[in-house]
Order: structure tokens, then C-alpha cells, then sequence
């Protein structure tokens, strides 16, 4: 029994390397090509955090948090919630996602004034977990799914742990453009746009067919209720693209039916993998799931997988498909998509991707 490459690293997620406003800045390169207002608003929170200000007393708390608390993106996530939900009108005509227009280097005092109109408000909303649903990173999901299906020819059981809304379980219902060709669901209304540099190990042709779409998640978000549909726009940055997509995932959602249980990702996994089911093979994925996670949970989810791995046949194969962060004593994170599949166990680096999955890159050479 082995656990995958993908569950060797846990625990190894570092400290804030130099502190709050270090990590604000880092966040802020990050934002500013896709997002230049999230780029600007985090490089002003982190002259703030400097300065002892607003945001200092709002972020204080989790100076000592490991970087996977993602400080910056929970207290952009809160005053996103009060532009969507029109309690910000002022700031909101600097959110494209709320359809305003007004130059970026401009929102930061309208933002501050939210900061101190909303302080309690926001501080609760900073407490509450990351619950991200980026649908980019279907891009790499669907790729993997390809390689399973060409290797085993079954239809695909898929398992997300730490599936948030579960807008990925539906990642065959979105439509990938690839030099002219519509992979996936040619009708969909989400197109991930040339979103792969190079192939996935798998012949044209090869088709996925899920046969059913399972998750867990410690605090599932209903992507049919207002306020779900709201929660998961909060957490997206404002940027046109990213809000566009995560509307039509919901959309998507709403009428492609996906179950995700409030559970914990080790018991939920333990349950579901307990016996093989010939005839298809069984998927367990996960997104930027690792870093939430307790050590201890996650041992057990390797160990979990590994036994079901054992007990995996051609005819009821069992594949772990991961997407997971590898951060740097740098603080900078390269995202891996690797594939363990069972019977056999073996594992693969498939691709290195973006935070948010695109472009993902399939990586020709055996790793
Ligand atoms: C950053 S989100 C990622 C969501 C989605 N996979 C994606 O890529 O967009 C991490 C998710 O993991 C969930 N989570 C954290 N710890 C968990 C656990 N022990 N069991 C199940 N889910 C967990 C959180 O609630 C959150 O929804």
C-alpha cells in the first residue's frame, strides 16, 4: 500500500514568511494581470497593514496564520459580498462584477470608507473559510478525465472532496475551445476559452461519460439559493471573465444534479470508496483542498485511497486525481495536476497549471 505523490506533501504548508503586508503585496502581483482593481486594492491594504490602519486591526488577528489562510482574498471576498449584495453603492461603480466602470487606482478611499462603515460586518465575513469555485480549473479536471477514460474505457464515478458548491462536478457540461474544435459539451453556455497548452494523454475521440457526480465539503454552498449563488460570486475576483463564468457554471448547476454532503473529507471518502463497483471506474478529485485541511484528515485520505487502490480491479479501477498547490519557502505556489491510477498504482505528473487553471500545461515527459 502506497499513499500518491499528491498526499506526500501535507503539513508542509509554510508560515507567513515576513508577515501581513509581505503577503498583501505577493497577492497583489498576483491579482493585477487578470484583475488590475484586486491588484491595486491589495497594494493599498498592505500600506494600510503598515500603517496600523483600518485593515491592520481587521487582518491583526491572523498574522500568525499559515499562507494558506489567504488574508487578502478573505477580506476582498467580505467587501465583495457588500458591493454584490448593494450595501457599498459608492464603491460598487469600481465593480465590473457589479457593473461599474471607474478606473481602478481610484476605488481605494471608497474602499477604505467601506472598511470602516462595515467593520463588524466585514470582520465576521473574514472568519469564515475560503470556499473558492474556480471552474478554470475544470480545464485540468476534464483533461484528467480524458486520461482516465482512454485508459480504462469505463464510464467515470466522480468524487470531489472539499467541492465547495460542487460547480466542478459538472466540468463535462462545460465546453473547452481547442483550436477550433468544442470539447466537452459543444452546447454549453461556459466555454473555457484555448484553456490548454499542449494535449492530454488521451486519443481525439476518447469520450467522458460521468455516471455520477458526488462530493463533500464542511460547509456546502447551494448554488440553487440567491444567497449560494451570491457567497460563490463574493469569492471570485471582480473581473468581468471570472464573474461571466462562475454565472453560467451556476446556471449549469442548477439544472445538472450533483449531491454534496456536509462532511469531513476523510470519513465522506471512507464511506464511498468502501467497496470496488465494477463497471465504472471511481474518481476521487480535489482542487486546492490540501491546505485546508488538518494533517491528520488528510494522512487519512491517502490511506483511504491507498486501500481502495488495493482493492481496485480492471473492471472497478480507482483513480485519484488531484490539483494541489506546491509552495515554495518563497511563498510561491506551483500548481500540479497528478493522476494515481489503480489497479497497478501508478502515478503521474499530468500537467503544471495556473492558480485558476488556465492555461494548464500537459507535460509530454514521464514524471
Ligand atoms: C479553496 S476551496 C476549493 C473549492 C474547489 N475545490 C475549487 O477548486 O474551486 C476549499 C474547500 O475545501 C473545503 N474543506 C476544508 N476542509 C475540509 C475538510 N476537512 N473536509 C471537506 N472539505 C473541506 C472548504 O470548506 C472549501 O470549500
Amino acid at each position: 500500500m502506497r499513499e500518491t505523490d499528491a498526499m506526500t506533501t501535507v503539513g508542509e504548508v509554510p508560515r507567513l514568511p515576513a508577515g501581513l503586508a509581505e503577503e498583501l503585496d505577493r497577492q497583489a502581483e498576483r491579482c493585477r494581470p487578470s484583475s488590475p482593481l484586486y491588484g491595486f486594492l491589495l497594494r493599498e491594504l498592505a500600506g494600510d497593514v503598515r500603517a496600523g490602519g483600518i485593515a491592520a486591526g481587521l487582518l491583526g488577528p491572523y498574522d500568525n496564520e499559515p499562507t494558506a489562510f489567504v488574508p487578502g482574498l478573505r477580506l476582498m471576498a467580505a467587501v465583495h459580498a457588500l458591493v454584490l449584495g448593494g450595501q457599498a453603492p459608492r464603491l460598487a461603480a469600481y465593480y465590473p462584477s457589479a457593473g461599474g466602470h471607474g478606473p481602478p487606482d481610484r476605488a481605494w478611499p471608497e474602499f477604505r470608507r467601506v472598511l470602516h462603515e462595515h467593520t463588524e460586518r466585514i470582520a465576521e465575513l473574514v472568519a469564515q473559510p475560503v470556499q473558492t469555485n474556480e471552474t478554470g480549473r475544470s480545464a485540468a479536471l476534464y483533461g484528467g478525465l480524458l486520461t482516465i477514460a482512454a485508459a480504462t474505457g469505463l464510464p467515470i464515478r466522480l468524487h470531489e472532496i472539499g467541492a465547495s458548491a460542487g460547480l466542478n462536478l459538472r466540468a463535462d457540461r462545460f465546453a473547452y475551445r481547442m483550436g477550433g474544435r468544442l470539447l466537452g459539451d459543444p452546447q454549453s453556455a461556459l466555454v473555457l476559452d484555448e484553456p490548454w497548452d499542449g494535449l492530454p494523454d488521451a486519443p481525439e475521440g476518447t469520450q467522458v461519460r460521468v455516471i455520477e457526480r458526488l462530493g463533500c465539503d464542511l460547509r456546502p454552498i447551494d448554488p440553487a439559493t440567491p444567497e449560494g449563488a451570491l457567497r460563490l460570486k463574493s469569492l471570485t475576483w471582480a473581473d468581468p471573465a471570472r464573474i461571466e463564468r462562475i454565472g453560467h457554471a451556476v446556471a449549469i448547476a442548477r439544472a445538472t444534479p450533483a449531491t454534496v454532503d456536509a462532511a469531513n473529507a476523510d470519513e465522506w471518502l471512507a464511506s464511498r470508496l468502501a467497496d470496488p463497483v465494477p463497471g465504472a471506474v471511481s474518481v476521487v478529485w480535489h482542487s486546492v483542498v490540501r491546505q485546508y485541511v488538518e494533517p491528520d484528515r488528510w494522512r487519512r485520505v491517502g490511506a483511504i485511497l491507498a486501500q481502495a487502490g488495493d482493492a481496485a480491479t480492471s473492471a472497478a479501477p480507482v483513480a485519484h486525481l488531484s490539483f494541489e498547490p506546491d509552495i515554495g519557502p518563497d511563498g510561491l505556489y506551483t500548481f500540479a495536476v497528478r493522476l494515481t491510477l489503480w489497479p497497478g498504482g501508478r502515478s503521474r505528473l499530468l500537467a503544471i497549471a495556473a492558480a485558476h487553471g488556465i492555461p494548464t500545461r500537459w507535460q509530454t515527459e514521464e514524471r
